[in-house]
């Protein structure tokens, strides 16, 4: 057992401080090697959540913090050092380095499978308000960490939140999925406002934050937004439709009003995504859930370039910025996604032919996927054997296993801890 004196809780705090983006504005004396030395308590304030973490974390390292006189050995510093710049194995992934045993994390991780989702969802009221009330985001990001320890958070919140932004009516029906104004019409879409109100947005923000802060430094926190092509489709239609026929027809009839809308998604989720990377997330996705219904040409203007242009913005800005990209359905056109578009990683559907997807995409970009969710409900002999099958498919190259689209509400808690347990196992 090794004991912190208060100069050494100083420079844990220090670190901790760096680790959380936290402020150094918000703490009313002045912190840095100086006032270290005096071996004066300052106040952490708002430091306190993360410090309860980070006390956690050193246990696991036998270490316990007081404020007596004993000190520290300098290879436990280097130690706590290395724990300060600890690896995250899902961004060790998207920057180019496999790993033995694939990080592992699921779309729609926290959902309605979960009961204590469930049982958040229902004090929440409206689903909007679970996304925009921090406190609930934040409860139901951790959920999936806390029951299963991933190696990646994705924040809480939903694609349609730039719509919603955008002054354009998004409501949640039960059972129903969401419904928007429908933009239909040429002379509709010329009212879209250019300019998303970002303060309606300022609540995701803050779940990030406080997300970052109660994370394990090896645990990644996802970003994301839906592609401009997958959001135009509901706000065309105003609602899911089975192929989105709406938006096809749309684009074909009047391609130039519906090159509109998706300037006006590409401009704001270069925004939003910045925004996010800014309060905490560690990589961001780009959900394209309805590239697959485009034919090629379609799928290059309307899928393929406004990510590359999103991809281009935000790298403009952030140039380490890690992206992975969705376009679900797309089969035979993801080598020329990955090769246009310039993401990180391509996130594919359990529908992709393994021998194409490893010579001409994962040779570029890491994979991530692609578990079909209803393998995942079925459990048993069959899940094994999918799970096998991802691994034997992709894990010998740069892979983060996933599924190859959301899970769903009926899916059995075991059946994931089966999945979880085989993948853990796994030792490419
Ligand atoms: O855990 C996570 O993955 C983070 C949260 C997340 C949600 N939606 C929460 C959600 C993410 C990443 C999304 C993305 C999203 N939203 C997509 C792209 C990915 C995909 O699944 O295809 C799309 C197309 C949407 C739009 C959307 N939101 C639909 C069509 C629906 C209704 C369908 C359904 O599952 O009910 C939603 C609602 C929604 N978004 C729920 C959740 C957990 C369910 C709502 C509830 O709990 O009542």
């Amino acid at each position: 057992m090794f004991a912190i004196e208060t100069r050494g809780l100083l420079r844990i705090s220090g670190m901790l401080i760096m680790r959380c983006g936290i402020e150094l504005s918000h703490h009313q004396s002045p912190f840095g090697p100086d006032n270290a030395a005096t071996g004066t308590l300052f106040p952490l304030g708002s430091c306190w959540g993360g410090l309860h973490r980070f006390r956690y974390e050193l246990g696991q390292y036998g270490i316990t913090l007081y404020q007596g006189r004993s000190t520290v050995p300098d290879r436990l510093w280097s130690l706590l050092l290395d724990q300060t710049a600890v690896k995250k194995p899902f961004i060790d992934v998207l920057s180019g380095h496999r790993q033995a045993v694939p990080p592992v994390w699921m779309m729609r991780q926290a959902g309605r499978y979960l009961p204590e989702y469930r049982e958040v969802r229902s004090r929440a009221g409206g689903f909007l308000d679970l996304c925009f009330t921090p406190e609930f985001a934040v409860e139901v990001t951790l959920q999936p960490i806390r029951r299963f320890d991933f190696d990646a958070a994705i924040i809480f919140s939903d694609i349609l939140v730039i719509p919603h932004a955008l002054g354009r009516g998004v409501r949640f029906e039960v059972g129903e999925g969401p419904r928007l104004d429908p933009l239909d019409t040429p002379d509709k879409i010329a009212t879209l406002a250019s300019q998303a109100d970002f303060s309606k947005l300022e609540p995701v923000f803050e779940a990030l934050r406080r997300v970052r802060a109660e994370l394990a430094p090896k645990t990644a926190l996802i970003g994301f937004c839906g592609a401009p092509w997958t959001v135009a489709t509901y706000m065309v239609a105003g609602q899911g439709t089975p192929d989105q026929a709406p938006a096809r027809l749309l684009a074909y009839r009047h391609p130039d009003a519906f090159t509109g809308i998706i300037d006006v998604l590409v401009e704001n989720s270069i925004a939003y995504l910045l925004a996010q990377l800014e309060a905490g997330a560690d990589a961001l996705q780009i959900f394209d859930t309805w590239a697959g219904v485009l034919s090629p040409r379609e799928f290059a203007r309307w899928s393929i370039e406004p990510t590359r242009r999103i991809v281009e913005g935000v790298r403009n800005v952030r140039p380490d910025a890690k992206i992975i990209g969705f376009p679900r359905g797309a089969g035979a056109l993801l080598p020329g996604y990955v090769a246009a578009t310039g993401v990180d990683a391509v996130s594919i559907d359990w529908t992709a032919e393994p021998a194409l997807v490893r010579e001409r995409v994962q040779s570029k970009v890491a994979v991530q996927g692609n578990l079909d969710p209803l393998a995942l409900i079925a459990g048993g002999a069959a899940l094994d054997q999918a799970v096998d099958d991802v691994l034997s498919a992709y894990a010998q190259g740069r892979h983060i296993f996933n599924l190859g689209h959301g899970i769903q509400p009926e899916t059995p808690i075991a059946h994931v801890e089966q999945m979880l347990a085989r993948v853990r196992a796994y030792r490419g």
